[in-house]
């Protein structure tokens, strides 16, 4: 039995700061177990600031997500995987799959990929989405996809999680933000997310610390 704290990489991609909030949670889910460093990291958007400055709104969700989370290369985030025990995705849906940048990471993985870098860590994944049924489970299933060509082995969320019900699914926490992006993360979202942070590090502990 090992006391080095397990290594939690949470990575999203938000545009209007719905997926920072899921982040959040999982950051506190995984944060109510000892021994484990959480690593928030925000991937850099694909529009141009030219694009985002055009609409008030959207630059000032922006200019709030860069103060608290600087946004981190594709670079940066290629060199960085190995060194978690866990990596949970999170993205907004985009017409049923992952958002563009977070795919142009996964395309950026090949030498990880032949290098085995990535084998038999923990991977999940989060998401939300405008409407009820607007292809949540679509896009959390697409952010696996590569996971499982690396090898990693998926967590999910069990029903013993009661709140599964109201929200999310067993592929992972998700959220219907609704068409303006702005409807408020409630308790039963906040509860399945904290469920996946803290069911992650608790099987990082098992598998790599006992
Ligand atoms: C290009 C694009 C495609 C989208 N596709 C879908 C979709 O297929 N289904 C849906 O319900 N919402 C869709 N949305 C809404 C986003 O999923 C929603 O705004 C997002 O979850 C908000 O997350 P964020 O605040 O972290 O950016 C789309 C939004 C954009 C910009």
């Amino acid at each position: 039995m090992s006391d080095k704290p397990v290594k939690i990489l949470i990575l999203f991609y938000s545009r209007y700061g719905n997926t920072v909030k899921m982040a959040e949670e999982i950051a506190y889910g995984a944060k109510e177990l000892s021994n484990v460093s959480v690593a928030l990291r925000r991937i850099a958007d694909d529009v141009p600031t030219e694009v985002i400055s055009q609409n008030p709104q959207w630059s000032k969700v922006v200019e709030d997500m860069n103060n608290r989370y600087p946004t981190s290369s594709v670079d940066d985030l290629v060199k960085e995987l190995p060194h978690y025990d866990a990596i949970i995705f999170g993205s907004p849906t985009r017409f049923g799959n992952m958002a563009a940048p977070l795919k142009a990471l996964w395309d950026r993985t090949s030498k990880l990929w032949m290098d085995g870098a990535l084998i038999g860590k923990l991977g999940a994944v989060f998401t939300g989405a405008a409407s009820v049924h607007g292809g949540q489970e679509t896009t959390a299933i697409s952010m696996m996809f590569p996971m499982l060509h690396h090898g990693m082995i998926i967590v999910g969320v069990p029903y013993s999680v009661p709140e599964l019900t109201q929200s999310g699914s067993p592929y992972g926490p998700s959220r219907i933000v609704g068409p303006l992006a702005n409807r408020e993360i409630d308790d039963a979202d906040i509860k399945v997310a904290r469920a996946l942070g803290k069911r992650v590090t608790m099987l990082a502990q098992k598998l790599f610390r006992e």
